[in-house]
């Protein structure tokens, strides 16, 4: 059996949390990842067989009965993943009675998952759904589209819109568009209901004054889709106390749409 440290999911993933925090995005233990693994690619590292210990999710996840995750462990800095990947990262499987995480690797000072496993296991559900190619969901706390919260109406076609006039390219990379969820009390089944509802239509989601969730085929999709809100976000910090001088015009948001043969919520375009 080959060595874990070398396997290509967790080093995406050692990579990834780096890229995250060298961004400024996940301060402290800020942010969580979650990725769903191919059992045949697990089987090339780890025992299937071999559960070092079962740990309960809290809640039911019945179309993941099965299927295999690598995720962030709670408690864990982004800064420390690179360097220590059996501390902060943990790989599991979904227990036949859909409840219960059997720990395969990971988490070796006896930590667990992320406390925001609910709002992932339930946004993965609700995006296999309408694609079953979806492997990643990632969290984060980038800092402009968090600022943007305090000093933007947090309405899902307004702040699309808004994003979607900050960079050329923020229509073809997002056409579905952001969805947003108020302020909410994080880590809890409730908060994991109302993002995996949204998942169903966004695969960028909101979280009022606390982060963003996105969703994705690949972690460079993921990352990708967040990197590029983040970005818009920025260009909106840094001009919106300046008089507007010039905008993209929606008839050329749509011309782009249209160009890159994207489907995107037309709806949230004002003419
Ligand atoms: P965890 O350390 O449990 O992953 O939580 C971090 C976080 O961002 C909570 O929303
Ligand atoms: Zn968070």
């Amino acid at each position: 059996m080959k060595n874990i440290l070398t396997a290509p999911f967790v080093r995406e993933m050692t990579a990834t949390t780096a890229n995250m925090y060298r961004l400024g995005w996940d301060e402290r233990n800020g942010g969580n990842i979650s990725y769903l693994l191919e059992e045949a690619e697990v089987k090339r590292y780890l025992n299937v067989n071999k559960v070092i210990r079962t740990i309960p999710t809290g809640f039911r996840a019945e179309s993941l009965i099965g299927k295999y995750f690598i995720v962030t462990g709670t408690g864990k800095y982004f800064k420390n993943v690179e360097k220590d990947p059996a501390n902060n990262l943990g790989i599991f499987r979904i227990a036949n009675d859909g409840e219960t995480a059997e720990l395969l690797w990971g988490y070796a000072d006896g930590g667990k998952f992320t406390s925001e496993l609910p709002a992932h296991l339930m946004s993965h559900m609700a995006r296999l759904k309408v694609d079953p190619q979806n492997r990643v969901v990632i969290h984060s706390h980038p800092t402009y589209t968090l600022a943007m919260n305090y000093v933007h109406e947090l309405d899902e076609k307004k702040f699309t819109h808004t994003l979607w006039e900050m960079c050329t390219e923020c229509i073809v990379v997002f056409p579905d568009g952001v969805g947003i969820l108020p302020w909410m009390l994080c880590g809890t089944n409730s908060i994991g209901e109302a993002t995996a509802k949204k998942m169903e239509e966004f695969r960028l989601v909101i979280w009022g004054m606390h982060g963003i969730y996105g969703a994705g085929k690949n972690l460079d999709e993921t990352f990708g889709l967040i990197e590029t809100v983040e970005k818009a976000a920025q260009i909106y910090m840094l001009t919106c106390n300046r008089p507007r001088v010039n905008t993209i015009q929606d008839s050329e948001m749509r011309e782009l749409a249209e160009y890159f043969g994207v489907d995107y919520r037309k709806d949230f375009l004002n003419n």
